[in-house]
């Protein structure tokens, strides 16, 4: 079993590990030969789209995910608390040699188009009216952070499915994107119409959390 990061930080501004978080390792350590295998003699650009604490990219790094020929990690958080948090995770977690992007951006607008290999994606995935603003910098209330960090709109979708729509010029030719659901989000409805805009989709785990059943799908091009 590969180990799993150690990681201390703000609460009330990050988000805090928990099921989800923990579903994403499993589901990742379980992948782990494939994408081996997928990306062997290549250099990989991996990413992980809202890393909050930072512990799936830790994660990746510390366990040369995909493989042990060096890649690329970038995190991209809309939150300024969880990309402190995520070098933070770094530093505890001695991966200071894996070379390691923070950046604050909105979902994948920073990166070039059809560079990335691997995203890994655990969303604000929790139905409610709308996606709340993002905070103004000058916002008292760190907490509206963590609002941000779960509430996903309509069905729990509205940003997921800003990720779906681009997925096609966010993978690479090889890209493989990991991307967590709740029950509402209606996963198996939303799999089958990413199969017949030509992508294969393969629930890869899932879970019962609480009354919550989260599951974990593999997007990669047919
Ligand atoms: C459910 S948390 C996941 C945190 C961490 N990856 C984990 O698994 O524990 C969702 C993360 O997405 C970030 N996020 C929300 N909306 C975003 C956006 N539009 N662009 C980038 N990141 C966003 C939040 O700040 C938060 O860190």
């Amino acid at each position: 079993m590969l180990p799993t990061p150690y990681i201390k930080c703000d609460y009330e501004t990050v988000y805090e590990p928990c099921e989800d978080s923990f579903l994403l390792l499993d589901g990742l350590e379980q992948e782990q030969s494939f994408l081996q295998t997928r990306f062997r003699n290549q250099l990989a650009i991996v990413c992980e789209l809202g890393p909050g604490s930072g512990i799936v990219t830790t994660f990746l790094m510390q366990n040369d995910i995909p493989h042990g020929n060096g890649s690329i990690y970038l995190a991209l958080d809309i939150s300024p608390w969880a990309l402190e948090a995520t070098q933070d995770a770094q530093r505890r977690n001695d991966c200071q040699n894996r070379y390691l992007s923070v950046i604050q951006s909105d979902l994948t607008k920073c990166l070039r188009q059809n560079s990335t290999d691997l995203l890994v994606f655990n969303p604000p995935y929790v139905p409610a009216e709308q996606v709340p603003d993002r905070p103004s910098s000058n916002e008292n209330d760190k907490s509206q952070w963590l609002d941000l960090a779960l509430l996903g709109g309509e069905d729990g979708m509205v940003i997921t499915r800003q990720v779906l729509d681009q997925l096609d010029t966010i993978l690479s030719q090889q890209g493989v994107a990991y991307i967590l659901f709740c029950a509402r989000n209606k996963p198996e409805q939303v799999a089958e119409s990413m199969r017949q805009q030509g992508w294969k989709v393969d629930l890869i785990i899932n879970r019962k959390a609480g009354w919550e059943v989260l599951s974990i799908y593999r997007f990669i091009r047919q």
